[in-house]
């Protein structure tokens, strides 16, 4: 596990820039953390590493948002999911959710705690913690904690 304090929305995405600098295809970061805590913050910066520089917000109407970024030069889908409101898990598996977390995009899941029974084995997994009014606790984890039952 690494961890890393960040002091501003800025150094968030910063932090997430270099997490995504190194993201291969058909990988799924599992994000977790409260109300507010910096996920869509985290999100964007891994969407502008993944060469995406349009709008992110999270997707909470419509479960997944896609953006179109690239990788190496080559086309990448980038699949947003918020699962908040989600009550039931066959919401996510009505709009295939398969074809996205086993993609070969990179698939980003805000409350991934929410269904850990769906999250693929090769799930990486990143907390965030409000530590105060602009400061923020992240985790990096390889693999997900959510994971391991
Ligand atoms: N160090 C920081 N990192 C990230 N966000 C910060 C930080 N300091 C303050 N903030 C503020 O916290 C809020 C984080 O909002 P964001 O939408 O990213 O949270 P979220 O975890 O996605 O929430 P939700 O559960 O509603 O989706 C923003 O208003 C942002 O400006
Ligand atoms: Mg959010």
């Amino acid at each position: 596990m690494t961890e890393k304090f960040s002091r501003s929305s800025d150094e968030t995405r910063e932090f997430a820039r270099q997490f995504g600098a190194s993201l291969p295809r058909g990988s799924f970061i599992a994000i977790t953390g409260t109300l507010g805590a910096g996920k869509t913050e985290f999100v964007r910066g891994l969407c502008e590493a993944l060469n995406f520089t349009g709008t992110v917000t999270s997707p909470t109407f419509s479960i997944l948002n896609i953006y179109h970024g690239s990788l190496h030069g080559a086309p990448l889908d980038i699949n947003h999911f918020d699962l908040y409101r989600l009550n039931t898990a066959s919401d996510l598996q009505s709009i295939g959710y398969e074809d996205y977390f086993y993609g070969d995009g990179v698939t980003i899941v805000e409350w991934a705690e929410k269904f850990p029974e769906l999250l693929p084995q090769h799930a990486m997994h990143v907390h965030l913690e409000i530590a105060g009014e602009h400061e923020r606790r992240i985790e990096f984890e390889r693999y997900s904690m959510l994971l391991r039952r």
